[in-house]
């Protein structure tokens, strides 16, 4: 039976997750592959640390070209995280004949484009079904299963520790702060949260299923991101009240002319596929022309879900050397160039709570400037407050974003209206 070499740079959770599937289920792989996979060598950056796999201790080492140029190695699996040394690293890699497996979003989204580009041009296979959605089949479902559809939509939840945050508010009615807190203590969210809690996980997720799901190359940096700073337990309470749930969305759709690639925070019907979706898990929810509506629900982190993902392409890789069919995917994000539209010029339907003094025809007024702007209302809730006050809640028809907020802008400046406590997106 043949023997094919992997070299992993990094040996943390996701490389430990890896380790351990390759070793334990070792038997199922090798016949499923036709081919012994074996990790010869994995690049640390402290070798006294202790692991969560076992390997021996010759088997690590602190320099990565001995991984990257080592012509006994045929796949390099890059889980370091960060741009670089793993661009170059990965560059190195093809450039000495190996086939390439990552999980690195942020560096698959920001220059993932050239790697794959001289993966392709030299026949090896660059793959990277972990860098979106942990465990979830989500990448080869789109390039592989779905191959014969136009993709018309992605919705996903595809961070889970957003998730997780926004399934506590809701069951405990806790405030983000406090849940977030709570988050960091048992580990679950990162000392330094932006990049989850403002979104720009959850971007580099969507610019990767974006460009795949429409054949063009979209640039991180392109797509949009709120997070969840700012939402308020009495926002995610008042929703339910209403058979909504709030999310975190990472949305890619077709548009007139070009695409547009977001991640905002918008209440969910209770009937949508991903409304119910809580805690740490993530999905993914696809409409294709020819499938329609598809969903896939699985864990989105964590050392096996992810390992899970890592192994499939190491074997994808592997069957594809044991055939010789490397690269038989083919690189063709660069085909078209299809613009990411402006966010201002998308149309949503919206939630905004106002808070107003309780006076004769502060409904009316508010409602009068929806009007001026072109906002059709779909429905109103009117609650008494204390101190005179009342809360109105209202969720408007889909209109032009730029014209709801700017009506919103007018509202908050009429006498009557004492704040515009929130504005959020309603999806369908
Ligand atoms: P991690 O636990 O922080 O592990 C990173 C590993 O890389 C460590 O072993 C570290 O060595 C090693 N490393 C970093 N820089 C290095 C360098 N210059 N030379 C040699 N080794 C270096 O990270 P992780 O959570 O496994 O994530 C790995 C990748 O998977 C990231 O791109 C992440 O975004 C992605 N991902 C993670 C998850 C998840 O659940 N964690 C899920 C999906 C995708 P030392 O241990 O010696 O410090
Ligand atoms: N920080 C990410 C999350 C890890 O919370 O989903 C998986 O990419």
């Amino acid at each position: 039976m043949r023997s094919i070499n992997v070299g992993i740079l990094g040996f943390g959770t996701v490389s430990s997750g890896t380790v351990r599937i390759l070793q334990e289920n070792a038997a199922a792989i090798t016949a499923r592959v036709g081919a012994n996979v074996q990790v010869k060598r994995v690049a640390v950056r402290d070798l006294s640390k202790p692991r969560d796999a076992e390997l021996p201790a010759s088997a690590l080492t602190t320099n990565p070209e001995e991984i990257t140029t080592d012509p006994d190695i045929a796949i390099v699996v890059e889980l370091m995280g960060g741009v670089e040394p793993a661009r170059s690293l990965i560059s190195q890699a093809i450039a000495h004949g190996k086939s390439i497996v990552t999980a690195n979003k942020e560096m698959v989204a920001k220059v993932g484009h050239e790697l794959r580009q001289q993966a392709h041009d030299v026949g090896l296979d660059f793959l990277f079904e972990a860098s979106v959605g942990g465990g979830i089949p989500v990448i080869a479902t789109l390039s592989e299963s779905l191959a014969g559809n136009r993709i018309k939509e992605i919705v996903g939840i595809v961070n889970g520790t957003t998730n997780y945050i926004l399934t506590k508010m809701t069951t405990e009615g806790a405030a983000f702060g406090k849940v977030l807190a709570e988050a960091q203590a048992l580990g679950y969210a990162e000392a330094e949260p932006s990049a989850d809690v403002d979104g720009h996980d959850a971007r580099y997720k969507i610019a990767i299923l974006a460009s795949l799901a429409f054949g063009t190359r979209v640039d991180a940096e392109a797509v949009t991101a709120e997070g969840i700073r700012h939402l308020s337990p009495r926002d995610i309470a008042v929703a339910g009240e209403l058979g909504y749930r709030i999310k975190l969305l990472a949305v890619a759709q077709t548009a007139q002319n070009g695409i547009r690639v977001r991640v905002y925070p918008a209440l969910l019907p209770l009937t949508h596929p991903l409304a119910t979706v809580d805690g740490v898990f993530n999905a993914v929810f696809l409409r294709g022309d020819a499938v329609g509506d598809l969903t896939l629900i699985g864990r989105g982190a964590g050392a096996l879900p992810t390992g899970s993902a890592v192994v499939g392409d190491i074997a994808a890789c592997a069957r594809n050397i044991v055939a010789g069919t490397t690269g038989r995917v083919p690189y063709s994000v660069a085909a078209t160039d299809t613009p990411v539209l402006p966010s201002a010029s998308a149309w949503s339907r919206y939630y905004a709570r106002v808070r107003v003094l309780d006076r004769p025809k502060a409904l009316a007024t508010i409602a009068t400037v929806f009007g001026d702007y072109g906002i059709s209302i779909e429905s109103v809730v009117q609650r008494a407050m204390p101190d005179e006050e009342a809360e109105i809640v209202w969720i408007t028809h889909e209109g032009r974003e730029s014209d709801v907020l700017a009506a919103l802008t007018a509202i908050h400046a009429l006498p009557v209206v004492r704040s515009v406590d929130a504005a959020i997106r309603v999806v369908a």
